[in-house]
């Protein structure tokens, strides 16, 4: 948890930018995994831990505009809940150790919100991404589950995000942190992985790794030796002697900062030449990423400053041909890069998804494309100091993509793919 005086701050940030109203931010509950008392590792709501920083389930945030009134809801603790879980910091006192001086029961939340509705004050919630939580604002507002999907308030969303895209020094050494860690995982990875090994033996070492430091995945670890399924969760593979390794995993801290990383590592401890080649061509991509990042620039300028590289790289390896602007332009590159170069990171791996993709990744200015490939591209929009995002190039040879494009001759007949690979 930071400084009481950040949350007070982004609180007081958040009611100029919402100017009127209740703003009302659920946190999460514990999520079952196969009875009530048997539950998934508890993460709190991003945005709740942003402007409450409370890492404890089932508290609602709630920020009178008008009146400057903040308020946490919640369950104090019972005698019940101490035989079993030892004696606890009370919420009041914890509430005030994030500025905000009102603790007051859930059933109270109830009458506050009868008064303000009554008042013809607006409601403010953000949209919900569990069902419980719907099921809370559904019963707190008397809305049913379709009125709490439509009628979040775009205001308190747009407003969130604002704040949420610009990382402050403080937060930006938390995912130094988290990106330590990540680093660690993948190094741990590296050195221990050889053949004859499981994807899970290996998964294992490198995810305790980051209980070393407290932290847990920041999402489902991808480590395979076909790296050219994009979300591949299989655990399964046995590595052998001249397969190549995708790791893509990352920790996130017990404060909820997250790293990302993607490597590409030989199991023998030796690239053999084809695949040093072509690694060297990812390096390339990466690096021009890194280069054209800053102010400024759209991330999509970014992004196909990358695909260039790589048709150009293919060009010169005999794999397309023609034009590296027209390849691009066509989209044929994406048949070997089909996803986006990165996403926004912070407290959520893909900082603030739950708003909804183009919502955090695009603006007025910036609008996503429909092709193949720049379609996947999460963040599109102009680069600002403060945002923090993912490089993720990748090269991929997709059996089933290759055969479409053979069957279909996409892009033989543009004379933009040679039929080499
Ligand atoms: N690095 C995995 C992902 O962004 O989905
Ligand atoms: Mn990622």
């Amino acid at each position: 948890m930071f400084d009481k005086k950040i949350y007070v701050s982004r609180r007081e940030c958040l009611k100029k930018l919402v100017g009127d109203g209740l703003i009302v931010i659920v946190g999460n509950s514990e999520s079952p995994m196969s009875y009530g008392d048997n539950c998934y590792n508890f993460i709190q709501d991003s945005t709740f831990l942003y402007y409450f920083g409370l890492n404890s389930p089932d508290l609602i945030g709630v920020i009178d505009v008008d009146s400057n009134e903040e308020y946490i809801f919640g369950k104090e603790f019972t005698m019940n809940d101490i035989i079993w879980m030892g004696g606890q910091k009370s919420f009041k006192d914890r509430a005030l150790e994030v500025g905000v001086k009102s603790f007051l029961e859930t059933e109270e939340l109830k009458k506050i919100l009868e008064l303000t509705k009554l008042n013809d004050k607006k409601i403010h919630f953000t949209n919900q991404y569990r069902l419980e939580n719907s099921l809370k604002i559904s019963k707190l507002l008397d809305k049913s589950l379709d009125e709490v999907e439509k009628d979040f308030s775009e205001k308190l969303v747009s407003s969130i995000i604002e704040m949420r895209n610009i990382k402050a020094d403080y937060e930006i050494i938390e995912m130094e942190k988290a990106t330590n860690v990540t680093r660690e995982m993948h190094l741990t990875a590296m050195k221990n992985v050889k053949a004859g090994m499981k994807g899970y033996e290996l998964v294992a070492l490198l995810e305790c790794e980051a209980k070393k430091y407290n932290a847990t995945p920041s999402f489902h670890t991808i480590c395979t030796t076909n790296g050219q399924i994009l979300h591949n969760h299989f655990h399964g593979n046995v590595f052998k002697e001249g397969d190549l390794v995708l790791l893509d995993c990352g920790a996130r801290l017990e404060n909820g900062y997250c790293g990302d990383m993607t490597t590409v590592f030989p199991v023998s401890g030796k690239f053999d030449e084809r695949q040093k080649d072509l690694y060297s061509l990812l390096i390339e991509m990466f690096e021009k990423a890194e280069e054209c990042t800053k102010p400024g620039v759209t991330n999509k300028t970014v992004h196909l400053e990358v695909c260039k590289v790589l048709a150009k790289g293919f060009v010169e390896r005999g794999l397309m041909k023609g034009d590296v602007e027209d390849i691009v332009k066509a989209g044929a590159h994406a048949l070997f890069f089909p996803h986006g170069l990165g996403h926004m990171i912070g407290l959520d791996v893909h900082d603030m998804e739950n708003f909804g993709e183009n919502n955090v990744g695009y603006d007025s200015e910036t609008s996503r494309e429909t092709q193949f490939g720049i379609r996947s591209l999460r963040m599109g929009k102009e680069l600002k100091a403060g945002y923090v995002l993912t490089i993720e190039p990748g090269i991929y040879f997709i059996p089933e993509l290759i055969q479409k494009w053979k069957s279909e001759d996409l892009f033989v007949t543009t004379q933009l793919v040679t039929n080499k690979v």
